[in-house]
């Protein structure tokens, strides 16, 4: 089938309906723009299932995103948007860049989540913009960005309830959202490669960071994040 697109862990094809795309996750992690690079077997199908289950979790909450049905093991069907090539980056808990940025302390929590936007281009290392970029950029208008920022709260604050139930504590989170018929959608994966999640109790490790780290038993933990977040799901 026709390939549309071919991203680092994703693939996109196109489906016989013009406005449907099909979302093929792959076994490929990459860490600090792609210079890390490895095979992990099952990590597609790890990444979609959480991501499937994730999307059906806001849907049920009436959030409105691209996912529209599960495929198969490793492909979902998704609306077509054109995407807004912004990184929308929520984060509750200090870690990562911002630790790095700020000389906040890793670990610590925010007094309310911070909202942040990347251009979402691997050959300039995705730079943080500040809102007069994004409009100096054209990338978005002032109401899209306000919009994608009131979603991106709301998004994070609801998947921060539902891991906390399986005890995960949600640290921070990576959106991107695309436009389709006049209407700002969440689009993309939601997935341990896209979020920072650690055990409640212990701070244990679960995400990507796993990979970025070489803490080792990536694949363990993802499927981990899947076991402990299932039986809290709405629907199986
Ligand atoms: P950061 O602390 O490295 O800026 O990452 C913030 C969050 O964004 C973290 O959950 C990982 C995620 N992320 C991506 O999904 N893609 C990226 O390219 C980067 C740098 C981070
Ligand atoms: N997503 C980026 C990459 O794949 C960076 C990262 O997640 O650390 O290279």
């Amino acid at each position: 089938m026709n390939i549309l697109y071919e991203g680092k862990a994703k693939r996109l094809y196109a489906t016989e309906h013009d406005d449907e795309l099909r979302m093929s996750f792959k076994d490929d992690a990459t860490a600090f723009n792609g210079v890390k690079h490895a095979q992990l077997a099952g990590k597609g199908h790890l990444n979609k299932e959480i991501t499937l289950l994730l999307y059906r979790e806001l849907a049920d909450a009436g959030i409105e995103t691209h996912f529209l049905r599960e495929l198969n093991d490793t492909d979902l069907l998704v609306r077509k948007v054109t995407i807004i090539p912004l990184e929308v980056v929520v984060r509750k808990v200090v870690a990562g860049s911002l630790a790095k940025r700020t000389g906040l302390a890793q670990g610590q929590t925010l007094d309310e989540p911070l909202v942040e936007y990347y251009l979402k281009d691997d050959a300039l290392g995705d730079p943080m913009l500040a809102p007069a970029h994004i409009r100096a950029l054209n990338l978005a208008q002032p109401d899209e960005v306000t919009a994608v920022t009131q979603q991106a709260l709301v998004i994070f604050t609801h998947l921060e309830t539902f891991f906390a139930q399986a005890g995960l504590r949600l640290v921070d989170l990576k959106l991107e959202f695309g436009r389709a018929d006049g209407k700002i959608l969440l689009a993309d994966e939601i997935s341990p490669d896209t979020c920072r999640l650690w055990d409640t109790e212990t701070g244990e490790i679960f995400d990507k960071d796993r990979f970025r780290q070489d803490l080792g038993e990536v694949i363990e933990h993802y499927q981990q994040i899947l076991e402990r977040i299932s039986p809290h799901a709405k629907r199986v």
